[in-house]
């Protein structure tokens, strides 16, 4: 073998061995992961466990809000959801049966909702408006359908 091939041989393995090293380290020794917000829900019963036994919105704090919701083909758990401009709403939600998608346009709102997971993410409204929210996992037949407003006013 010529000498230069060794030289890049043992480089090119030498980088991988690197990488490897350097993510086994984050992962393990430091502790990071995919960041996910990790908590789980048995789908079969999302009905009976809080805090999607009851699905809904509730006032939180000064310009606060908070919203529970269930995903399920083909349709979002409230369906109705209007805040005052400037507010800060924690969504929390998970999926009933399917992956479905949560998006909402005009926003940074663009999260995977799982059956068997609980997906948690804030926003803050600040433009009045009526802001669409999207599946955009494809989950069936209607899935189209799929969508709902938030009311900003
Ligand atoms: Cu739910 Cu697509």
């Amino acid at each position: 073998m010529h000498r230069s091939e060794k030289v890049w041989l043992l480089l090119s393995f030498g980088m991988i061995i690197g990488f490897m090293l350097i993510t086994g380290y984050q992962a393990f020794a430091l502790g990071m992961g995919p960041p996910s917000h990790e908590e789980r829900i048995d789908p079969q019963k999302v009905d009976e466990t809080a805090p999607f036994d009851r699905p809904g919105i509730t006032k939180i704090g000064e310009n606060e809000y908070e919203v529970v919701m269930t995903l399920q083909i083909f349709s979002f758990t409230p369906n109705q959801i209007e805040v005052p401009a400037g507010s800060t709403v924690h969504f929390t939600l998970t999926s009933k049966d399917v992956v479905h998608g949560f998006q909402v346009a005009d926003t940074n709102i663009n999260a995977m909702v799982m059956p068997g997971y609980v997906q948690k993410i804030s926003q803050k409204f600040e433009k009045p408006g009526e802001y669409l929210v999207l599946c955009n996992e494809y989950c069936g037949a209607g899935h189209q359908m799929m969508a709902t407003t938030i009311t900003v006013k």
